[in-house]
C-alpha cells in the first residue's frame, strides 16, 4: 500500500484501526458526556440527524479528497484544494487543515497527559479518601497547581506526565505511518476496546443505589424527558460540534492518512467502518460508563449540575468519587484512566501529522528536520498553556481552533468538493475502487443537506457566542493578556502556514502538473 511518498499504510486493518483510532479520543469519552449530559435523551436526535447528514458524508469527503489529492503527491489540504479548484485562492484555504489539527494538538496533547497521571494517581491510592466532588475538584486543581497566587503556575507532577506524553507522541508520529501509527494503532484500539467493555460491564451491574438503578442512568441519555430542547439552536450546536470532533471531521487529520491511499484502494466502505467503530465506542461503551454511573450515584438533577460544571467535570472529579466507592475500584478507575490515556494517544499522533507532511511534501524538508522543527514550535507553544493554564488559555484555543475554525473548515470543504470540484465528478471519484456503492439519496445529500446544514450552522453560531468570545465578554482583565498570547500563538502559526503556501507554489513545480499519477510503488 505504499504510495510515491515512500510511506503508507501496510494492511488494511491497520488502516482502519488507524483511522478509528484518529477518531476516537478525549472526545467519545470525555466531551460527549460532558455536552450530552445537560440537555438528556433530546441531545441524541440532533446528534443522530448529524451523524447521517453531515459526519458520515463528510467522513467519504475527506477520505476522497485526501485519496485525490495523494495521487498529486499532496498530504496536506492546501495541496488538495488545488487539486480540487483551479483558482489562486483554493490552496490558501486549506490552510485549515494544517493550522487546526496541530493548535488543537497543543492544548489536547495536556490533557492526554492529565489521564497518565491520573491513573498513576489512581493505582498508587493517592486520592483515596478524598470522597466528595469537591475534594476531587481540589485534587484536581492541585495536580495543575492552578490554586495559587500569581500568575504562573508549575504543576511538577502534571509537567512530568507532560513530558512523558510529549515524547511518546513524537517518538510515534516520528517514526511515520506504517512504522509509528499503524503499528500504535493496531495495538492500541483493540486494548481500548477490550478495556472499555470491562468498565461498561462493570458499570452496567452495578446494584441499586438510594432507590436509582442503572436504568436510570441509561435512561437519561436514551430516553426523551423534555422535548421542547430541541427548540434550541444550542442543542443543535453542541451536538454538531460533537459530531465534527468526534469524527475528526474538519480536523485536517483524516484527509492526510487517506492520502497514502491508492487510487484502486476502498473509501466508501473503509470511511463507513471507521464512523462505525467511533461511533460503537461512543455511543454504546462511552454512554455506558461516566453519565448512567453519575446518575446512579448522584441523581439526574446533580449529575446533570456536574456536567455543566465544564468538559472534565464527570471524568476527573465524579468518576473518582464513584471508584472509591465500588469493590475493585482502584482497579477499575486505574482502568478508566488508562482507557482516555489510549484514546487520547490514537488521536494526537494523527494532530501533528498534517503539519509534518506539509513540510515534507510542500517544502522540500527532510523528514529529520521537519520532525526536529515541529517538536520544538508545538513544545514551545505548549508551556504558556501549562504555566498560564489557570488563564483559560485552552478554553480559548478550543473555542477558536476545535469550534469556529472546524466549524468555517467544514463549510468551505464541503462546498469546494459538492458545488466547486462538483457533484458528479465528486461522486465518481468516491466509488473509484469502492467495495460497496452508495445509496444515490446520499448524491443528494452530499451536494444540499450536508452544506446547507453546515452554512446554517456557522449563520447560527455567528449570531450566537461568537461576539462575546471575541471581545473577551466576561474574562477577567487579569487574565486578558495571557487569552490574547493564545491568539498571538494561533495567528502566528496561520501567518507561518500562509507563508510557507505562498512559498512552495511558487518554488516547486509539482503544482502546474496537471495530470495526476498513480502513486509508484518505491
Ligand atoms: N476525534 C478526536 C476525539 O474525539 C479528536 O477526541
Amino acid at each position: 500500500m505504499k504510495g510515491s511518498r515512500g510511506d503508507g499504510w501496510v494492511t488494511r486493518f491497520g488502516l482502519i484501526m488507524a483511522m478509528a483510532g484518529n477518531a476516537v479520543g478525549l472526545g467519545n469519552f470525555l466531551r460527549f458526556p460532558g455536552k450530552a449530559a445537560p440537555y438528556g435523551g433530546a441531545f441524541m436526535i440532533p446528534y443522530f440527524l448529524a451523524l447521517l447528514l453531515v459526519g458520515i458524508p463528510l467522513m467519504w469527503v475527506e477520505w476522497t479528497i485526501g485519496r485525490h489529492g495523494g495521487g498529486f503527491g499532496h498530504g496536506t489540504t492546501p495541496g488538495m484544494f488545488h487539486r480540487l479548484w483551479k483558482h489562486p485562492i483554493s490552496k490558501y484555504l486549506g490552510v485549515f487543515g494544517v493550522l487546526i489539527p496541530a493548535m488543537v494538538g497543543v492544548y489536547y496533547v495536556y490533557i492526554e497527559s492529565w489521564s497518565l497521571g491520573y491513573a498513576w494517581l489512581t493505582a498508587t491510592g493517592q486520592y483515596w479518601g478524598r470522597t466528595s466532588n469537591d475534594a476531587m475538584k481540589d485534587v484536581f486543581t492541585t495536580y495543575l497547581g492552578i490554586g495559587g497566587e500569581g500568575p504562573v503556575s508549575f504543576p511538577l507532577q502534571a509537567y512530568t506526565f507532560f513530558l512523558i506524553t510529549f515524547v511518546i507522541n513524537i517518538t510515534i508520529f516520528a517514526l511515520g505511518i506504517s512504522k509509528g501509527i499503524e503499528v500504535v494503532a493496531k495495538y492500541c484500539m483493540p486494548t481500548l476496546v477490550v478495556l472499555g467493555v470491562v468498565l461498561m460491564v462493570r458499570v452496567l451491574t452495578l446494584p441499586p443505589m438510594d432507590g436509582r438503578t442503572i436504568g436510570d442512568g441509561l435512561a437519561q441519555i436514551w430516553s426523551v424527558r423534555d422535548w421542547s430542547v430541541l427548540l434550541k439552536p444550542d442543542i443543535w450546536l453542541a451536538a454538531s460540534g460533537q459530531i465534527f470532533f468526534t469524527l475528526s471531521v474538519g480536523l485536517g487529520m483524516i484527509h492526510t492518512y487517506a492520502s497514502y491511499l491508492r487510487k484502486h484502494e476502498d473509501v466508501v466502505l473503509s470511511g463507513l467502518t471507521a464512523c462505525a467503530t467511533n461511533e460503537l465506542v461512543e455511543v454504546v461503551i462511552g454512554a455506558s460508563i461516566a453519565i448512567p454511573a453519575a446518575v446512579l450515584f448522584f441523581g439526574v438533577a446533580q449529575a446533570q449540575q456536574i456536567a455543566e460544571g465544564g468538559t472534565f467535570s464527570i471524568g476527573f472529579f465524579a468518576l473518582p468519587v464513584i471508584f472509591q466507592q465500588m469493590p475493585g475500584g482502584q482497579f477499575f478507575g486505574t482502568i478508566w484512566f488508562l482507557l482516555l490515556f489510549l484514546a487520547g494517544l490514537t488521536s494526537s499522533m494523527a494532530m501533528f501529522t498534517p503539519l509534518l507532511v506539509f513540510l515534507e511534501d510542500e517544502l522540500q524538508l527532510p523528514r529529520r528536520k521537519g520532525v526536529a522543527l515541529v517538536a520544538v514550535m508545538v513544545f514551545a507553544m505548549m508551556q504558556p498553556v501549562i504555566l498560564f493554564m489557570k488563564h483559560g488559555l485552552v478554553d480559548e484555543l478550543d473555542y477558536w481552533m476545535g469550534e469556529a475554525c472546524l466549524v468555517l473548515f467544514v463549510a468551505i470543504e464541503s462546498m469546494v468538493f459538492a458545488w466547486i470540484f462538483g457533484m458528479k465528478q465528486g461522486w465518481e471519484e468516491m466509488h473509484q475502487g469502492a467495495d460497496i456503492r452508495l445509496p444515490k439519496i446520499f448524491y443528494y445529500i452530499i451536494q444540499w443537506v450536508t452544506s446547507t446544514f453546515v452554512l446554517l450552522i456557522v449563520v447560527w453560531w455567528l449570531g450566537g457566542s461568537f461576539k462575546d468570545k471575541l471581545m473577551m465578554a466576561g474574562v477577567p482583565p487579569e487574565s486578558r493578556p495571557f487569552l490574547w498570547l493564545a491568539r498571538i500563538m494561533m495567528v502566528g502559526m496561520l501567518i507561518f502556514l500562509l507563508a510557507g503556501i505562498h512559498r512552495a507554489w511558487k518554488t516547486h513545480p509539482k503544482f502546474f502538473e496537471t495530470v495526476e499519477k498513480e502513486p509508484i510503488e518505491p
